[in-house]
């Protein structure tokens, strides 16, 4: 049974004629994309705005017509994926990279719809390493500030290279094993110089659209 697909498709059926379309970026986004992608072939009238470059060169495969910021005021819907969230549908983002773009598109959204398979509920944010994206320059020095908010902090590697964002940036992936307070987790850390963005999204989410084993798909709000 493919839950991320499941969850993806339930919410690509709320999509209508005529709307700005936030793409999200990752596994479960995919499915929400390929199904986009399926509905604008059969004739459905979108314009589409993507978070990542890998999920803008998916689009672009599958025809879905792609906008900036520049030809648009606004986003009607917004749909991505989660690494972790909560019954406040408090989320965790960022394990694909994308957390900067991710939530530039989704606080200019109206709705915001959250796509997951039922491993991403949890009942505690922080056993997923919380994402947070950092400029090059000092790295670790803002390394060593963020671990003083209590985690272990490691710069996100690729190929044996430091990982690099769509936005030139690094990810520091943070360990604070149990996030109680993610508003106030989240002020401290934007607030340490060469912090770009963290990965908490605190009341953005309007539901959480989760896939099952058993087939079938709950919509959280
Ligand atoms: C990308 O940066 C992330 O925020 C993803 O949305 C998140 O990691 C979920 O990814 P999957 O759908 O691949 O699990």
């Amino acid at each position: 049974m493919n839950m991320k697909k499941l969850a993806a498709e339930a919410a690509v059926e709320l999509v209508q004629d005529g709307m700005v379309v936030g793409l999200g970026t990752g596994s479960t986004a995919y499915w929400a994309i390929q199904k986009l992608g399926h509905r604008v072939k059969a004739g459905l009238r979108i314009n589409a705005i993507a978070t990542s470059s890998s999920s803008e060169e998916l689009a672009r495969q599958l025809e879905i017509p792609i906008v900036s910021f520049a030809d648009i005021d606004h986003i009607d819907l917004t749909i991505d994926g989660a690494d972790e969230a909560d019954s406040k549908l408090t989320l965790v983002k960022g394990g694909g990279g994308a957390l900067l773009r991710e939530k530039i598109v989704a606080a200019a959204s109206r709705i915001f719809y959250v796509v997951a398979d039922e491993s991403k509920l949890v009942s505690q944010l922080g056993a997923f390493p919380l994402p947070v994206e950092v400029i090059p320059f000092g790295a670790d020095m803002t390394k060593r500030q963020i671990e003083k908010l209590g985690c272990g902090a490691t710069i996100r590697m690729q190929a044996g290279k430091c990982y690099i964002t769509d936005n030139g940036n690094y990810i520091l992936d943070c360990e604070f094993g149990a996030i109680h307070d993610p508003e106030r987790l989240h002020v401290q850390l934007n607030a340490i110089p060469g912090v770009v963005e963290n990965g908490l999204f605190i009341n953005m989410a309007h539901s959480v659209f989760v896939g099952y084993q058993d087939g079938s798909v709950r919509r959280m709000e």
